[in-house]
Formats: structure tokens, C-alpha cells, sequence
């Protein structure tokens, strides 16, 4: 059986062993962080949904060589072959791993899509999809799959996201988004510490998601850019900061972190967010000063730089660090961190 998976670049190797502790399996077709693998594992998809460097492992139903003269057309075969249910609204995804070619992922989907509806295929757009349908594209091979969108693994941080269509104020914005999907945070809200917060990207996401944002940095705030996603920004005057200096959308604190908690005079914080960007041990010192800050059962998404890229030995030392006052949730490389990983926790 082969699937699709999508594994760490950076961390690759591990990525492999970690893939491996769970089921054998043989490298058919990479490309970057997408592999094609065929392995006798049954469900494999369902059983890796919770591991920490694989992002997502999915079954793949069809195979076939694509011709240079009749490109579009032979992806359309293949699609037609994977016989998805024409009754139910679909997705169609893909990934171009082919670089030479002259189509975009985008253009086939649009393309492909139109042609399938043609023939009967439900794809409207307006309407929650029912199935997803990915095809992937390798040297000159285009490989099919589908998933009922029910049946997808939960946490599932949706890889086919184009996010380059977003509007964001930094790039480091995916990575808080992808740890609320993760995470599967869901209708917490209240007041957020945003550690590290320049340019602002996880300060407006937050904002947005309906928390009252300290953002703390001693670097400048995107202001244009964060009132352009309609978040309101106020930068903090000198002294103490109390609850009643709080806005509904972002207040700057403009110091660095160990300066900034000596102001703040605020609890029953429901969030610290921490993005500065530094390896375990700063970070952990930086934290443990804030979470006076933070409720009991208060939640933490803090970001960890590896200095190196053995990752099992930072992944340790956090778990080592962090468990004294924290009760460890997730660890996971998230697809848009680079060389480093989300730690996940809540204040005990
Ligand atoms: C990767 S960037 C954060 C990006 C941000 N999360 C976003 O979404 O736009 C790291 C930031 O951490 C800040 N930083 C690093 N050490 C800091 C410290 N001790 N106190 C305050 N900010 C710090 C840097 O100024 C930098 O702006």
C-alpha cells in the first residue's frame, strides 16, 4: 500500500526513526519533506496522528505515469480511476513536486476540477467539502488519494492550506495557527502575554481570536499592518501596567521580558505566548518569571530553538525543565517551525 507522507525537513532523519518505531516501510519517491512510501501497514494514517515530527501519513489508491504531450490529461485519468464517490461534495488538492513543469498546484486543481465537475463530480466551493481528494506529482508520476474530511486524524494540521493567499503581518503567524489546530485549542479566551511579540504576527492572530494581548518586545510592532487585519494597537505609557491599562486588541509593551514583568501587575492571565526564539534553558528562565502571571491550568504555546539539530536532546531538556512547573501537553515540530519545536503546557 502506499501513502503520502509529509515528514520535518530539518529534522528529517529523526523524522524517519520516528516513522519507523511504528511500521516498516520502503522510500518509493521523495521530494524535500514529501515522500512517497510503500509499507504493509494498514491504517497507517490513523495510527501516526500523534506523533511528533511526522505532520500527516495518507493512503494513496492510484498510480500512474504522466505523459509530457498529455500532462492535464493523463492526471484526469488517474483521478477518474481513484473512483471517489460522485455523490458527495469534494476537495481536490495537490501537491507539484515536479518542477519542471509549467503548471502550478493551483492551476491543475482549478483546471482538474472543472473538467470533473463536467463529468459529474460534486465540487462547490461554497459548500463544506465531504471528501478531500489529493494527487501528488514526482517525476513525471502522479499519485492519488482520498479522505472522507470525517475520517481525517485528529490533531490534523491541514498541510494543502495555501496560505500564501493570506493576508499575515509575519510568517511566524502559521506557527501559532497551526498550534491552535494542533493543540485543538478551542473557545479559551481572556488575556494573552505575547513574549517575543515583533512583528506582531502572533499578537494580531491572538487579538483576532478574541484575547486582550500583552505583547511584550523591545523590537517595533507592523502597526499598519496589524490595523489592517482590524486589530486595534496601543503601545504601553511608562510604570505599572494593571488590568484596567488593557485593550481589546493589543497593548505594547516596549522592553525586553525580564523589564516588562517587573510592570505588570495583572492575573488571572489564560495564556503566555513565547516566540522570542531562544534555546531551552533562556527560555524556560523567561517563562518561569511570567507565570506568576498565569492561572492555575493557565496554558502555554512556546516556541524552542535547537541550537543543534539532534532533536531528541532539546525535546529532553524541555520536558526536564518545564515539568516542574508545568504539566507537559504536546511536543511537536508544527510544519511552518523551522529549527526548532512548539512545547505545549499548562501551569499545575
Ligand atoms: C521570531 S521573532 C517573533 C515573531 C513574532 N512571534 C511574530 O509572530 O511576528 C522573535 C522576537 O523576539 C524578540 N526577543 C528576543 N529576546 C527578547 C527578550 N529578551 N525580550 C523581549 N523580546 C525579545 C525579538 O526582538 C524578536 O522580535
Amino acid at each position: 500500500m502506499l501513502y503520502l507522507a509529509f515528514v520535518s525537513s530539518i529534522f528529517r532523519k529523526s523524522s524517519l526513526e520516528e516513522l519507523r518505531k511504528i511500521m516498516k516501510f520502503k522510500i518509493v519517491g521523495e521530494f524535500n519533506n514529501f515522500l512517497v512510501i510503500d509499507s504493509r501497514s494498514k491504517n497507517a494514517h490513523v495510527k501516526t496522528a500523534g506523533l511528533a515530527l511526522v505532520y500527516f501519513v495518507l493512503p494513496l489508491y492510484v498510480n500512474g505515469s504522466v505523459s509530457k504531450d498529455a500532462y492535464r490529461e493523463s492526471i484526469l485519468r488517474l483521478l477518474c480511476d481513484a473512483a471517489v464517490d460522485k455523490g458527495g461534495n469534494m476537495k481536490l488538492e495537490c501537491i507539484n513536486l515536479n518542477s519542471k513543469t509549467v503548471y502550478s498546484a493551483k492551476d491543475l486543481e482549478v483546471w482538474e476540477g472543472r473538467r470533473l465537475e463536467k463529468l459529474g463530480y460534486a465540487i462547490d466551493m461554497e459548500k463544506e467539502p465531504v471528501t478531500l481528494v489529493y494527487f501528488a506529482l514526482l517525476d513525471m508520476k502522479c499519485y492519488v488519494g482520498h479522505m472522507k474530511v470525517a475520517d481525517m486524524p485528529r490533531p490534523f494540521v491541514n498541510p494543502f492550506r495555501h496560505y500564501h493567499t493570506q493576508r499575515l503581518v509575519s510568517r511566524s503567524e502559521l506557527k501559532i495557527e497551526q498550534a491552535f489546530d494542533e493543540f485543538a485549542i478551542d473557545g479559551v479566551s481572556g488575556v494573552a502575554i505575547d513574549l517575543g511579540a515583533a512583528p506582531g504576527g502572533w499578537s494580531c492572530y491572538l487579538a483576532r481570536r478574541g484575547y486582550d494581548v500583552i505583547a511584550v518586545d523591545n523590537g517595533k510592532l507592523d502597526a499598519k499592518a496589524i490595523r489592517e487585519c482590524g486589530v486595534k494597537i496601543k503601545t504601553a505609557k511608562g510604570g505599572r501596567i494593571g488590568t484596567g491599562d488593557l485593550v481589546r486588541g493589543i497593548l505594547h509593551v516596549k522592553e525586553r521580558s525580564a523589564q516588562a514583568a517587573g510592570r505588570l501587575k495583572v492575573r488571572g492571565v489564560s495564556l503566555l505566548a513565547d516566540d522570542m526564539n531562544i534555546d531551552c534553558s533562556s527560555t524556560y528562565k523567561a517563562l518561569s518569571r511570567y507565570s506568576q502571571f498565569l492561572d492555575s491550568g493557565g496554558l502555554a504555546i512556546v516556541t524552542i530553538k535547537c541550537i543543534t539539530k539532534y532533536l531528541p536532546g532539546h525535546a529532553r531538556k524541555a520536558r526536564k525543565l518545564f515539568s516542574a512547573g508545568f504539566r507537559i501537553r504536546r511536543m511537536r515540530v508544527l510544519p511552518a517551525n523551522r529549527q526548532e519545536f512548539t512545547l505545549f503546557i499548562e501551569k499545575k
